[in-house]
């Protein structure tokens, strides 16, 4: 595993996004796997900026997203297919058929499960996955606890995710209580991983997960058995790390 210091935010993303621009340039057709939330957002401008400059061409790639809300539609705003339409895919020169996320509106779970790991089986795997960190250690939907053997399953949402996603939505009672993820199998199944991790809230778990015991309880601790896993943090998320394992740390600012 290699973790790579990043001064702040804004460096982290342009770090990651390198990252993801390797594989890019490297592997025309790759498969990237894709995640939401508020970590990607810096490298996905990251990413256009570049396409718009010329450096950088998509038209060949595939894309697959680690996770979907059961029951919102992609023309939902909400929807992680809508956030990625605004936040990359309407802003690169990816073809619309190669990106894929689970279908929220497919309500039979079984075989919205099956289509989505057939797919990816389909594509050959993914090249490269893209990872953010929940505080409590959870990657995709995968909450603590969660069996490290799934491949794309459905999950209730814990009432913390349910309250911590609540402010993307008009209320409470919108906010969608199951969702798709892609399952740590899946995801270990990756040939590389690339986890982004961003302020101070993240820097105990991020300990935990890259150096503590492999455990459910923490879902990403299970990343310290992937043979090809990047962490890029900035200085607020590798604040324990920085005290406890600084060796650990490339690009640490010390040196
Ligand atoms: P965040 O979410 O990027 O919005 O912090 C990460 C996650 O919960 O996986």
């Amino acid at each position: 595993m290699k973790i790579l210091y990043a001064d702040n935010y804004q460096s982290m993303s342009r770090k990651a996004a390198n990252i993801l621009s390797a594989q890019i340039i490297l592997k025309s057709n790759s498969v990237l796997g894709l995640a939401t939330g508020s970590t990607p957002l810096g490298i996905y401008r990251q990413l256009i900026d570049w396409y718009q400059k010329g450096d950088l061409d998509f038209c060949a790639c595939h894309t697959v997203n680690l996770d979907e809300y059961v029951g919102l539609d992609p023309q939902n705003p909400q929807s992680y297919a809508w956030f990625m339409q605004s936040n990359l895919f309407r802003q690169i020169n990816i073809d619309p058929a190669n990106t894929h996320l689970p279908d929220g509106t497919q309500m039979d779970e079984m075989l919205e499960c099956q289509r989505y790991n057939a797919l990816i089986h389909r594509l050959g795997g993914v090249d490269l996955q893209l990872l953010g960190i929940g505080r409590n250690g959870h990657i995709g939907f995968n909450e603590p606890g969660t069996a490290f053997e799934k491949e794309t399953h459905c999950v209730r949402l814990t009432e913390s995710t349910i309250q911590a996603n609540a402010r993307f939505f008009p209320s409470l009672e919108q906010v969608p209580t199951r969702a798709y993820t892609m399952g740590m199998k899946a995801i270990m199944q990756a040939r590389k991983i690339l986890l982004a991790v961003s302020g101070a809230a993240k820097a105990d778990i991020l300990e935990a997960s890259l150096f503590g015991p492999i455990t459910p309880q923490v879902p990403a601790s299970i990343l310290q058995l992937h043979p090809d896993v990047t962490v890029v943090a900035d200085q607020e998320a590798l604040a324990v790390i920085l005290h406890a394992h600084p060796d650990q740390i490339a690009g640490n600012p010390s040196c």
